[in-house]
């Protein structure tokens, strides 16, 4: 599974968001939206490996792109890799998105930096109609807008501060949306507080929905229980390994931190 890859290219997207596809034929052939690899960050000081979600796959050109923020020193070592260059990479790691091709009519609804697994999800599902509703900061958050235009069939952006799109959060579209329509599935991911949320609202109208959680990782295999996070067991509870068990629940299995 430890594979070391080579780099085709890079580019920056936003003031702090990069994209590197990677030319991988086993991972490429064998990974399914929502999944993630697990990459050892250049330099001899960074030790982790950081789990990043896969954002896109290209079978056929046998590569796989991803898109990761610059948090800190590993990210940022990440950053500076240009094409040529090789990476240590993990993958493909964890539980993606289901994707039912009885289902006609999906909607993807993610924020910041969540909405990156979301693409392949529309370009793997058979769905006639996909709705994307993304959900960004500010005007200069947006990235990607083409790419989701491109795979979904309606899609619609909102800005916190109103700079782009629709002033307002990613819930205001998906509640707005499910009030004119209903979806057979919806796929989620973004900040914690903002899947809580979407998925009480798809709750209320009985939608069912996976979420894809976001947690701090180490091994990234199941090993090391850094990951957990509190999940419904029958009437009880219990914890899950996000990289193993997940990192995609069906949204009624998640305890929010709030709950
Ligand atoms: Fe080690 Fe999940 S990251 S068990």
């Amino acid at each position: 599974m430890n594979l070391i890859e080579r780099v085709r290219k890079t580019e920056r997207l936003s003031s702090d968001i990069y994209l590197i596809r990677i030319e991988s034929e086993r991972i490429s052939s064998s990974a399914s939206a929502g999944q993630f690899v697990n990459i050892k960050c250049p330099g001899p000081e960074v030790y982790l490996r950081r789990p990043i979600s896969i954002c896109s796959i290209d079978r056929s050109e046998k590569t796989i792109d991803i898109v990761f923020q610059v948090r800190g020193k590993g990210t940022r070592l990440l950053s500076d890799i240009k094409a040529g260059d090789t990476l240590d990479i993990l993958g493909p790691l964890g539980r993606g998105f289901t994707i039912c091709p009885e289902h006609k009519n999906i909607l993807v609804a993610g924020g910041g930096i969540g909405i990156f697994p979301l693409l392949q999800v529309l370009k793997d599902h058979p769905a006639e109609r996909k709705t994307a509703l993304l959900g960004f900061r500010n005007k200069s958050a947006v990235v990607m807008e083409d790419e989701f235009n491109k795979y979904s069939t309606d899609l619609k952006i909102a800005t916190d501060d109103g700079s782009y799109g629709i002033q307002g959060f990613v819930t205001a579209l998906l509640q707005n949306a499910i009030s004119e329509d209903r979806p057979d599935m919806v796929y989620i991911c973004g900040p914690a507080i903002m899947m809580e949320q979407c998925v009480k609202l798809l709750k209320e109208k009985d939608i069912p929905c996976e979420v894809s959680m976001e947690q701090r990782m180490g091994c990234g295999m199941g090993a090391c229980l850094v990951c957990a996070c509190k999940t419904r067991s029958g009437s009880d509870w219990d914890y899950s390994h996000v990289c193993k068990d997940g990192p995609v629940f069906s949204g009624d299995r998640i305890i929010f931190e709030s709950e």
